[in-house]
């Protein structure tokens, strides 16, 4: 039920923060370490390479789990879009360990995928909202998301979920592992301090409508940009855009626009810059003046110990691994308005199903 709400997408953007703190609920113990299955996370522990396929915005959370699983948990990880893996499947580790992620666990691309991977009798974990799903149902392992029916076509309070389940993951097979980091890895206070920051974002919804309003309501493309983790966030950034109000967006590696994409910026194109990254917010800035200088109108989300005056939407800070599921809150509603201001029907954009059940 969208009960007072408009759109279920507005809906289900407001649900986040407490998503995370369910999430909080189901997996982490009162000491702060993680409650998850040990005969799995020996299974991970004992492969070489970590395998995450997925498709669209699930995928996108892939990219962020990446970062979390090499960066906490010391595995190496490759992610892989479903519909590729399928029919050109890369020269796998060894001992490979296999993440499908997926919101219906029904996405017909990555059931082909799973389907030879039991062939192939490798063992895998679905990551998915819909208990008994066919993804969960075919896998060795399940874990769930816990964020509750997601109705809207566009994909919101499920990546963010997605991305703490994997970071909850990273944390637990790092502290099987005995690492420092991921035993110092506090998800207790992080997750808290992320519900917070969330709360924050998402109560910033005047401003992003007057923002949607001022830069999106009438041009034909987009991009976001930024790098690292903030490069992982833009590519999702910019799927929510196009996908509910049919602005072309690209999501593009800050460094990587002056190799020929530029050309691309005029007068007024509207380019939204994601900073998070203390190390890499200098080289961001810099980008972000070279595209000024075509025209370019910018928006820049900010992490608040990077912020400077005329940064139009300040985050507030919390881990450097965990800023995915702040920063990516303006973007949703950034697309939310700009698909409403442009009268689109944002639950339901034209051409897209909720679940994706042919290759
Ligand atoms: C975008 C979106 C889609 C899905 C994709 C995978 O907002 O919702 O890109 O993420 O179709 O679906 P699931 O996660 O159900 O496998």
């Amino acid at each position: 039920e969208k009960g007072a709400y408009e759109h279920y997408m507005l809906k289900e953007i407001d649900e986040q923060p407490a998503v995370m703190r369910a999430l909080q609920q189901v997996y982490l113990n009162a000491d702060g370490t993680v409650e998850i299955d040990d005969e799995m996370l020996t299974a991970i522990k004992n492969s070489e390479r970590i395998y995450v396929v997925a498709a669209g915005t699930s995928y996108h959370a892939g990219l962020v789990g990446r970062e979390l699983f090499e960066k906490i948990a010391q595995v190496p990880t490759e992610v892989h879009v479903a519909s590729e893996f399928a029919y050109n499947p890369p020269l796998l580790a060894e001992k490979p360990f296999f993440i499908f992620l997926s919101q219906s666990g029904e996405t017909a691309d990555s059931r082909e995928v799973l389907k030879r991977v039991n062939e192939w009798n490798y063992p895998s974990l679905t990551i998915t909202n819909v208990p008994n799903s066919t993804l969960s149902r075919e896998a060795s392992y399940t874990m769930l998301l816990h964020a509750g029916p997601e109705i809207a076509v566009a994909s919101t309070k499920a990546y963010t979920a997605q991305v703490a389940v994997e970071a909850i993951l990273a944390k637990a097979i790092g502290q099987m592992k005995g690492l420092q980091k991921a035993i110092e890895f506090d998800l207790k206070k992080e997750l808290t301090l992320v519900a917070n920051a969330m709360q924050i974002m998402v109560d910033e919804k005047y401003n992003m409508e007057m923002l949607a309003d001022e830069y999106l309501k009438t041009t034909r493309n987009a991009f976001y940009i930024g790098r690292g983790i903030d490069y992982d966030v833009a590519i999702e950034a910019a799927l929510k855009l196009k996908e509910i109000s049919y602005i072309q967006t690209e999501g593009f590696a800050s460094g990587e626009l002056k190799h020929g994409t530029i050309a691309l910026i005029e007068e007024g194109t509207p380019v939204i810059a994601i900073i998070t990254n203390e190390l890499t917010a200098a080289h961001t800035r810099s980008n972000v003046q070279e595209v000024i200088a075509r025209g370019a109108n910018v928006i820049r989300i900010v992490m608040d110990s990077l912020s400077q005056d005329q940064d139009q939407i300040v985050i507030p800070e919390v881990h450097p691994l965990l800023t995915p599921l702040v920063s990516i809150i303006p973007a949703q509603l950034l697309a939310y308005y700009a698909s409403k201001n442009r009268g689109y029907d944002v639950d339901k954009p034209r051409n897209l199903a909720k679940s994706v059940t042919v290759e």
